[in-house]
């Protein structure tokens, strides 16, 4: 136990599905016992780019938190809040704000792309709020000198942001107030969607973390298999097939067994499929099941919440005293 100090974050953006839970909570679980962790709902980091629509906010933070203890973060050992609760974010990333030059907001690399894909989908994103995204997110990590930060890779430009800020704030108040923080990236691959592309809300190919047993069939059945393969007696070609991908995945133990069928016309798709989907259940179901309760107890989520916030802002009050002192904010 304690390696040292992890922090991470997610927007509440929407249904979480089973990428999210591979790409990144999955990773988060397996930590929670090596590190003392902080896990913060990111809310603030969904108003920039969905601020002219606040009305799913409270329902969406509701569902992650819901999410995040089926899939069994434990809310006693991790401390597990609510940014926008917590002030001293909202006062650091004003703070990091004055000593960070645009010219390094502008040179991110997914700034431009963001805006120009978010823009298709009508939001207007030539905002400031937009602009400090990663300002704020240096300021959740240093907030706590957390040390590591459990990220996919499509973060490492905002965590590289995040040191050279720290960097800076060291040298200009000439004190080592901050570590550096380092990545710790998953090792879990991108998971492709029912489709083969990238699983994502965007393409609509999604499984959703805590399917029934019964949706997940209804998705599993509807992935695409070898083309060319007619009859069950046909050789298959699992390099072309979904639910191959997706057995290597979730069912390591069968896969080499089934491929080596499907190649011989000996397994048909409509029986894969069925094994993928157990294994995939034997996963989910328990995932499923928690979340049920979880959703008849609201005033407990709630309370799971107000508890984090609380150990979060302990931590980040003294912190913010000693930020305040180095930059002579008295
Ligand atoms: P998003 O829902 O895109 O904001 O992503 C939230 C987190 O889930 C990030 O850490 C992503 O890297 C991760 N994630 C999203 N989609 C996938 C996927 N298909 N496979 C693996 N990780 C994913
Ligand atoms: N930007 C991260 C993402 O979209 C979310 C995030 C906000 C975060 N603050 C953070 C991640 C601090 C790690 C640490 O996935």
């Amino acid at each position: 136990m304690n390696k040292g100090r992890i922090f991470s974050g997610m927007q509440p953006s929407g249904r979480f599905h089973l990428g999210n839970y591979m790409g990144a909570l999955e990773n988060w679980v397996r930590l929670q016992h090596e590190y003392e962790c902080f896990f913060a709902i990111v809310d603030l980091h969904a108003l920039t780019s969905s601020y002219a629509d606040t009305s799913k906010l409270q329902e969406n933070i509701h569902q992650m938190a819901i999410d995040w203890l089926s899939a069994g973060l434990d809310p006693e050992k991790n401390v597990i809040f609510l940014q926008s609760h917590v002030q001293e974010h909202a006062e650091l990333a004003l703070l990091l704000g004055m000593l960070t030059p645009l010219s390094w907001l502008e040179r991110v690399p997914t700034y431009k792309d963001k805006l120009r894909d978010l823009e298709d989908s009508g939001k207007d994103l030539h905002t400031y709020g937009f602009l400090g995204y990663p300002v704020l997110m240096a300021a959740d990590i240093i907030l706590y000198k957390a040390t590591r930060v459990p990220v996919g890779e499509d973060q490492s430009a905002h965590l590289e942001l995040t040191r050279e800020i720290v960097r800076r704030f060291n040298y200009l108040y000439k004190q080592e107030v901050f570590p550096e923080p380092q990545a710790v990236f998953s090792k879990a691959k991108v998971l492709p969607g029912i489709d083969g592309r990238k699983m994502s809300k965007s393409y609509d190919n999604t499984i959703p973390f805590g399917a029934s047993p019964e949706e997940l069939w209804e998705r599993v059945r509807m992935m695409t298999t070898d083309p060319a393969r007619i009859r069950k007696t046909d050789p298959g070609h699992p390099e072309v097939c979904i639910v191959h991908r997706f057995q290597k995945v979730f069912n390591e133990e069968e896969v080499e067994n089934i491929t080596a069928q499907c190649r011989a016309g000996e397994i048909g798709c409509m029986q894969c499929k069925r094994c993928l989907a157990n294994k995939m259940n034997e996963l989910l179901a328990h995932i499923h099941a928690r979340r049920k309760e979880l959703e008849a107890k609201p005033g407990y989520i709630k309370e799971v919440l107000e508890y984090g916030n609380q150990r979060a802002k302990a931590v980040a009050r003294a912190n913010m005293e000693e930020i305040r002192r180095a930059m002579n904010v008295l």
